[in-house]
């Protein structure tokens, strides 16, 4: 079965599921195995070396995957004009943009004809987004994991919100890890998702496996928030470290150093949990086991299948 929406025809994807950008986790190999899937993968810009490294990285998907991938792009760590440019001239024509203000990339990449998706937060950073001319917005409510809004507004209610507020389309993204979550994105007016936190916990993501590990074991309320009072909410999974990054927020205390990149590939790559944060969102609750990102992909498909049929018998 294919699920099409006018997000798969506008990605040239077969099913409507979207790999979110998972700065140090996301590389050629995920990319490449979601988009295999059907899928849409995305390289993350985010915790790579330099320009010359994402090129690399680009490459690699290309030989991996014969079909579309995005790359992505925090805005507002830095200039990233030397690798959107690196990206567009490697090929790349899936643009994804988040944090900040997306529109003079949103500029660039229609001159060159890139379509591009901009992760949001709300009705009102969507309308911003489509009014630059962006071609899909993704919503990521409360539950998700890595950064948030500051509404705590959970995805249920975000969602239908977003479809309203804008004619482009939307994709539904925090708390989504299953084939019945993606039927109820749709349900909502969603036409597609986008899942970070589900594609951590694979074979192919480039974290280590303790956290992975940890992501299958987890409970929702193992994750919390940190960074509130920095105005950057971000979900992260429970630790000590993380704890003490609250208190200090709470002491008005320093806390740039506690959320320094270094700290967050402490856990990342190196797998050391207690003494770092590690991005994680609610869908914890739904994950039990490490998975190939494909077999996801195409169980995902066939839950909505069976959800679909369930819900048809449904009807009086
Ligand atoms: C480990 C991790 C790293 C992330 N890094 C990025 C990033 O670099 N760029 C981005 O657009 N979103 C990033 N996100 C957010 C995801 O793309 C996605 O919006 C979010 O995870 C959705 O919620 P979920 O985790 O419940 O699926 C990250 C999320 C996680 C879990």
């Amino acid at each position: 079965m294919t699920l099409r929406t006018r997000a798969t025809d506008l990605l040239g994807i077969r099913h409507p599921i979207v790999q979110g950008g998972l700065a140090r986790v996301a590389g050629a190999e995920l990319a490449a195995a979601v988009s295999n899937a059907g899928g849409l993968g995305q390289i993350a810009t985010a915790g790579l070396a330099d320009v010359a490294a994402l090129r690399a990285e680009i490459r690699r998907c290309r030989d991996l995957t014969p079909n579309p991938f995005a790359v992505n792009f925090p805005i507002g760590r830095g200039d990233i004009w030397p690798a959107l440019e690196a990206t567009l001239e490697e090929g790349v024509r899936l643009i994804a943009l988040t944090a900040g203000n997306p529109a003079p990339y949103i500029k660039r990449c229609l001159e060159v004809g890139a379509k591009t998706i901009v992760l949001t937060a709300g009705p009102e950073l969507a309308r911003k987004a489509e009014a630059a001319g962006a071609d899909i917005v993704a919503t990521v409510g409360y539950e998700g994991g890595g950064h948030i809004g500051r509404s705590d507004e959970t995805t249920l209610v975000m969602v239908p919100r977003v479809v309203a507020a804008v004619k482009i389309p939307v994709l539904a993204s925090g708390g989504i890890a299953t084939g019945a979550g993606l039927l109820a994105a749709l349900a909502l007016g969603a036409e597609g998702v986008e899942m970070g936190t589900r594609f951590v916990a694979t074979a192919e993501a480039r974290a280590h496996p303790a956290y992975k590990q940890a992501l299958a074991e987890a409970a929702p309320a193992d994750t919390m928030l940190i960074k509130r009072t920095l105005g950057m909410p971000g979900r992260v999974l429970r630790s000590p470290h993380a704890e003490a990054i609250v208190a200090a927020e709470a002491a008005g205390g320093d806390v740039v150093p506690m959320i320094a990149g270094a700290m967050n590939a402490r856990g990342t790559d190196e797998g050391d949990l207690a003494c770092s944060y590690v991005w994680a969102g609610q869908c914890v609750g739904l994950i039990d086991q490490v998975e190939p990102a494909g077999e996801i992909v195409a169980r995902m498909v066939a839950e909505a299948e069976a959800g679909l049929a369930r819900l048809d018998a449904m009807r009086g």
